[in-house]
């Protein structure tokens, strides 16, 4: 399958998502590449340092940020069949690598955070655009789906209860999927991030466990897609 970590709005969790989906995934012995279609490349950068720290599994990432070549590469890579699971994680804004790599996606998985506001609004513009993919690639004989992700929640604060329930009625309004699985704001995904680390690999048990439950979920969506 092929993933898009998708959001035109920036800093809601996109590589993060990416990166803790790769490591759940490659323990669970599934073979996966991420292709960072960020020029930033800061997954890029997290899967070289996971490679300097020799950190099993190790994980292939590559760069692809060329528009004109990027959905060719991306089919290549993966029709080599070397990969069962190519990740993208995509830019924030509305560029033609971000269109391009939902085209190519049978799955979106869409993180925004809980505290809404300009999150909410932005994945709007995002979600309208889906229905337009969508439409284009059944028209075609295609599928893709969309799931958003609540990232960043926190306990006990009216702000993020109020947001996931913006993000639910989001779901609802665009018809996507939303995952029961909420990540809370927790410092260990920063601190996984910053050594080549996914959270499953360090201490924070309900990190991991979130994780685990949210990988839980998406193989139990794609199954059903096979
Ligand atoms: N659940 C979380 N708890 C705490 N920190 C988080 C969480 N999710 C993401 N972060 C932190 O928020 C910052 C932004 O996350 P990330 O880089 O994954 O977002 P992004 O959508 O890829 O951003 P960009 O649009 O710049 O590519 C990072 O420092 C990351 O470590
Ligand atoms: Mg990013």
């Amino acid at each position: 399958m092929i993933i898009s970590s998708v959001n035109y709005k920036g800093g809601v969790g996109k590589s993060t998502l990416t990166q803790n989906l790769a490591v759940a995934l490659a323990h669970r012995d599934y073979k996966v590449c991420i292709v960072d279609a960020d020029v930033t490349a800061a997954t890029m950068d997290w899967a070289e340092m996971r490679h300097e720290n020799e950190i099993e599994p190790q994980i292939t990432c590559i760069q692809l940020t060329n528009p004109k070549s990027f959905s060719s590469q991306v089919k290549k890579q993966y029709a080599d069949g070397q990969y069962d699971v190519l990740i993208i994680d995509c830019p924030p804004t509305l560029s033609p690598v971000a269109v391009k790599a939902m085209y190519i996606s049978h799955y979106l998985f869409i993180p925004l955070n809980t505290t809404g506001g300009s999150d909410i609004k932005v994945t709007e513009k995002l979600l309208a655009r889906f229905q337009e993919i969508k439409e284009a690639k059944e028209e075609g004989g295609g599928k893709i789906e969309a799931h958003l992700l609540a990232n960043g929640f926190r306990n006990g604060i009216t702000l993020h209860s109020e947001g996931i329930k913006d993000i639910k009625e989001l779901s609802k309004h665009y018809e996507v999927g939303m995952f029961k699985t909420i990540m809370h704001n927790r410092v260990a995904y920063g601190e996984a991030n910053s050594v080549g680390y996914g959270v499953i690999e360090l201490g924070d048990q309900k990190a991991k466990a979130e994780i685990e439950a949210l990988i839980d979920e998406i193989l139990a969506i794609a199954l059903k897609q096979a």
